[in-house]
């Protein structure tokens, strides 16, 4: 069977209902994780994508959603205690991105593309010169788009590798020329998928070299349970 990867795009935007739905199917720790942040919006979107992950999993595993236990590595990418199986959460904006792999490492980003006066500084600090010349030879209208699909696709192969901030970030080359999509120029056997289908934001998962990936909406009535 080819090695595949199911990606969610969950939207924040729920219900009352649905949010204490969410936030029933959560562990303590969630819970008072979630309630640790000071705005509202960051408090439902960490709730919305937690439940959705458990959901998820526990559907790819035919397992019930309280049963799963959940850890953290050292670094903080979270995994299920007792089954082989990975996954990541990225939030951003109006939605989170949950991605289930069960062939390997996963990582996923998105990033809401706000606009950032000062991101040619930030390319000049953290991209390779290769990557800041790739965002200066578009129009000046795409050059922000340029920028946030590079730190996103970076962003989700540190998270695949788990590895946080430990890797400097210009080392992680991006080509984007090939016309079947971005590679990782930097490194051996990994697929980037950039399929983005949330409107104002730019995405990216990494997963292992072949690993076909299709991505979805999340559309599950978080109430209803
Ligand atoms: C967590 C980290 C990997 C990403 O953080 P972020 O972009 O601010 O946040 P995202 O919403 O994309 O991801 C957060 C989620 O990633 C997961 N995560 C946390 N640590 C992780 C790690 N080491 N590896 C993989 N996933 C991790 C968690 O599920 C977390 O959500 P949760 O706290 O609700 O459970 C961050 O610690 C980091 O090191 N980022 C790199 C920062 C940077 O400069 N990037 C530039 C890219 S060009």
């Amino acid at each position: 069977v080819a090695a595949s990867a199911q990606i969610w795009a969950v939207p924040v935007a729920q219900t009352p209902a649905a949010i204490a739905g969410a936030r029933a199917r959560l562990s303590s720790g969630e819970r008072s994780a979630a309630d640790r942040f000071v705005f509202e919006a960051d408090r439902v979107r960490s709730i919305v994508a937690h439940a959705a992950w458990r959901v998820l999993l526990a559907r790819a595993l035919d397992r019930l959603p309280g049963e799963l236990r959940f850890d953290r590595t050292p670094l903080g990418k979270p995994y299920v205690a007792d089954a082989d199986i990975q996954f990541n959460l990225s939030h951003s904006g109006d939605y989170s991105l949950v991605g289930i792999c069960r062939d390997g490492e996963i990582g996923v980003d998105t990033e809401l593309m706000r606009t950032l006066g000062d991101y040619r500084d930030v390319a000049k600090r953290f991209f390779a010169p290769q990557e800041t010349a790739w965002i200066g030879a578009a129009p000046p209208e795409q050059q922000l788009v340029r920028f946030y699909r590079l730190w996103t696709v970076k962003e989700a192969f540190l998270k695949a590798c788990g590895s946080g901030l430990s890797k400097p970030l210009s080392d992680v080359v991006v080509d984007f020329a090939p016309a079947g999509g971005p590679v990782l120029a930097s490194e051996r056997g990994w697929t980037v998928d950039e399929s983005v289908m949330m409107p104002g934001h730019a995405a990216a998962v990494v997963v292992p070299a072949g690993t076909t990936v299709h991505w979805q909406w999340f559309e599950d009535d978080l109430a209803g349970v």
